[in-house]
């Protein structure tokens, strides 16, 4: 046999998921930023409803309502609107579809470390830009030959955002596209979509795993000009979103009473975690995310308080890195889960 790898690949190291539970483990899952209460009941219906006989058909290939569904939600045109599984999904397709070998990308450092995966499973010059000292109003990176600047709105881990008007500033600065991958804006006081209608660079991402509860469905959108959709939309598989996806995802959609109840339950836990984290004397950055990134002084003390919150069954999230590696990423749960926790952390720290 002379099979053999790419040589990017086979150096490739990959990403790495928050920590899953083995089934029928029982954890306090604070580690992935999903949503602690199930989504609208409409989603069980339509799912029981698409698994009879239609499930021997394939789906609708352009996922035809549900970004019908979407473009009323978010008013905006549905030729506007490609869907994905997951917005990972849509984050690769970004890649397959406006860069080739060698071309270059660039984020902010600290954010989501998957584009940088990404990038190296194409091959393709990597150009952090570091978020420096004042993460809220960080410097412009080199804009010149990017074809692609990944910008986690709110920001993970850290969980602030940024203003739509720096942007906007970051959009004309730079020469390619600007994706601003907006996860968890659903739980912010800001977001940028209505920039897809005036910034032609700007594509921006969602997805229904956080602020619809839907992480296992995965489901992510990408917002732009039509002429960036219908090229995105040629690359990605042909029948990407299966069909109890598509039917799920129209009704969560459509429940929007459900997604606000959910959604202020979660801004005020948050709140609260927030004031007793402060109580306890441990620093946050403001979060406009589902989560809260917890700083305790040290890497030492962060990376023992995780090791130990794992040890009596509470995941969280630490990334050992330059930068992070003091804190630790807290996803919201339940008021009784974060007070479980703050238990846990009252004891240890
Ligand atoms: C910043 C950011 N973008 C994108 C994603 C991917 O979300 P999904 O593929 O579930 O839509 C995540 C998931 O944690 C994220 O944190």
């Amino acid at each position: 046999m002379r099979a053999t790898v790419k040589e990017h690949i086979a150096r490739l190291k990959a990403y790495v998921p928050g920590l899953q539970p083995d089934e029928g483990e029982r954890v306090l899952k604070l580690n992935t930023n999903e949503n602690p209460y199930p989504p609208s009941p409409w989603v069980e219906e339509a799912v029981r409803e698409e698994s009879s006989d239609t499930l021997r058909l394939y789906p609708n290939p352009t996922s035809r309502r549900l970004r019908e569904t979407a473009g009323s939600v978010y008013r905006i045109a549905p030729e506007r609107i490609l869907c994905g599984n997951g917005s990972d999904e849509i984050l690769g397709i970004l890649l397959r579809t406006f860069t080739t070998r060698g071309d270059a990308i660039g984020y902010y450092e600290p954010s989501y470390s998957y584009y940088r995966t990404l990038g190296a499973i194409h091959d393709l010059e990597m150009v952090p830009t570091p978020l420096g000292n004042d993460p809220l109003d960080p410097p412009l990176p080199d804009g010149q030959g990017l074809k692609l600047f990944f910008l986690t709105n709110p920001n993970s881990p850290m969980g602030f955002a940024l203003e739509p008007e720096f942007v906007a500033n970051l959009a004309n600065h730079l020469e390619g596209i600007l994706v601003v991958d907006e996860a968890y804006a659903d739980f912010s006081r800001t977001n940028c979509l209505s920039l897809v209608q005036e910034v032609p660079n700007v594509i921006v991402t969602r997805t229904l795993s956080k602020s619809y509860s839907l992480a296992g469905l995965r489901v992510g959108f990408a917002f732009g000009d039509e002429r960036w959709i219908e090229q995105m939309d040629k690359v990605r598989d042909h029948y990407n979103l299966n069909r109890v996806a598509q039917a799920a995802a129209c009704v969560a959609l459509c429940d929007q009473s459900h997604f606000h109840d959910n959604r202020d339950r979660i801004l005020k836990t948050r709140e609260r975690f927030n004031r007793a984290l402060e109580q306890m004397g441990i620093e946050t950055f403001p979060s406009e995310a589902n989560f809260v990134f917890a700083r305790f002084g040290s890497a030492r003390t962060a990376s023992q308080i995780f090791e130990k919150l794992t040890e009596r069954g509470i995941y969280v999230r630490y990334f050992p890195q330059d930068g992070l590696d003091q804190g630790l990423r807290i996803s919201i749960g339940t008021d009784d889960e974060m007070d479980r926790l703050l238990e846990e952390l009252e004891d240890l720290v």
